[in-house]
Parts: structure tokens; C-alpha cells; sequence
């Protein structure tokens, strides 16, 4: 089987977490979007979605699921989104897909963060995968300065701007030992306006997809 299947393997147990008559965050990506595809199987369950980005909206409005407004809801029970890493205690990077500002309100707006992922996702330490942050245009040289002071090699992604109308530079090199504080000091950058890592608030509950089915792992 390919990781592609074992992500959908993930995406479909997610949909065990979705309450009926509930309002569900959904992120972004190729994992969530076998979950979409899954959701709009049972649409007359559930009463719409927030979704985290142009893409995924678009998918959730096709197979008939309202997309609302964060503000128009308040808190979530729910949110299901993939990641590019998770560690063992379910800290992640996210934003290969760009998406990491609209990913990161969501999830925090949500009570539960079920991650979906496929098991190569799984890794002891966090940075092998390049940590995408998202800057303001005109903090692109001060943002990657300050990234290089930490050991990191930022890089441009090129023909990239989010939704939010900013820039994203992929930090490669970081080996993330200690993600919590990480988070923190990146966000501290003046011009940053979001990190991937998702460790202060973490994954509550990780269903990784693999060759004998889906591993369910819990925050500690
Ligand atoms: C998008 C994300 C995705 O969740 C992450 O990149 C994983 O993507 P995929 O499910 O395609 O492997 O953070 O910003």
C-alpha cells in the first residue's frame, strides 16, 4: 500500500471523533482531504464546518457541507488536521501546504486537535522537515537573520503568498529539542506573524495510518 492509502487509512478513522449535530474545523492538505471526502459521506450528520483555507473550503462546499465563519461559531469541538512531522508527545510542524496561520486559529479555537497523518510522519525529533514560518513581506531579511542566529537555514518559498497575503520561509537545519520554548521565541521575532510548530498547543490525539491499520496515540 502506498502512504497515500495509509493517510486515508488515518482520515477515516477520524471521523469516529465527529459528534452529530457538531461544527468541525477542518485543515488542510492531501490527509485532510480524504477526510473531506469522508465528512461528505455523512453531511446530514453534522451542521457545517470551519475550514482553514481556500482549498479545503472549496472541497468541503462541493460535497454540499456549509462552510462558516470562525467568529460566527466560537469554540469547536473538534478539529482534524495532518502535519509534516509529530513527535511522541504530539507537538508538530505544519504549514506544508501554507496554511499554518488560519491552522493554527482553528486549532486553537478547538476543544479536541485530531491529528491525521500517515506513519512515516512519526519522528523522535522535530526539524528534519524544513519549519515553514509565516512573515510579513517587509521582515523577510530581519525574520531570516534572526533565523540564522538559532542555527537555522531559512529559505524562501518562492511564488508563495499565503491568504493572509504574507510570505513563508522554510527554516531547514533545526534540530528541535525543545519545541514549547521554540515556538515562543520565534513568535517573539517582530515580523513573524505564525511558526509551524504546533507544541504549546499539540495534537490531543495523533491516528497515524500505517501497513496494519491506524495507531491511535494520546497527549501526554
Ligand atoms: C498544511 C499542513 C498539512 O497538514 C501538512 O503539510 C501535511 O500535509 P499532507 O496531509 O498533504 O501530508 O500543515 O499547511
Amino acid at each position: 500500500m502506498s502512504q497515500d492509502a495509509y493517510k486515508q487509512r488515518a482520515a477515516e478513522a477520524a471521523i469516529e471523533f465527529v459528534e452529530s449535530g457538531s461544527v468541525i474545523g477542518v485543515g488542510t492538505g492531501s490527509t485532510v482531504n480524504h477526510f473531506i471526502e469522508a465528512l461528505g459521506r455523512m453531511r446530514q450528520r453534522i451542521d457545517g464546518a470551519v475550514s482553514s483555507s481556500e482549498a479545503s473550503t472549496r472541497r468541503l462546499e462541493a460535497l454540499g457541507i456549509e462552510v462558516l465563519d470562525l467568529n460566527s461559531v466560537g469554540t469547536l469541538p473538534l478539529y482534524v488536521d495532518g502535519a509534516d512531522e509529530s513527535n511522541a508527545h504530539l507537538q508538530l510542524i505544519k504549514g506544508g501546504g501554507g496554511a499554518l496561520t488560519r491552522e493554527k486559529i482553528v486549532a486553537a479555537a478547538s476543544e479536541r486537535f485530531v491529528c491525521i497523518a500517515d506513519d512515516a510522519k512519526l519522528v523522535d525529533v522535530l526539524g528534519a522537515f524544513p519549519l515553514p514560518i509565516e512573515v510579513i513581506p517587509m521582515a523577510q531579511s530581519l525574520v531570516a537573520r534572526e533565523l540564522v542566529v538559532r542555527g537555522g537555514r531559512p529559505v524562501l518559498r518562492t511564488g508563495v503568498v499565503t491568504e493572509n497575503g504574507n510570505i513563508i520561509l522554510d527554516a531547514h537545519d533545526l534540530e528541535i529539542l525543545q519545541p514549547a520554548e521554540l515556538e515562543s521565541d520565534l513568535n517573539d521575532i517582530a515580523g513573524v506573524v505564525t511558526v509551524g510548530l504546533f507544541a504549546r498547543r499539540p495534537a490531543d490525539v495523533l491516528l497515524l495510518g500505517g501497513p496494519s491499520g491506524v495507531r491511535q496515540m494520546q497527549a501526554d
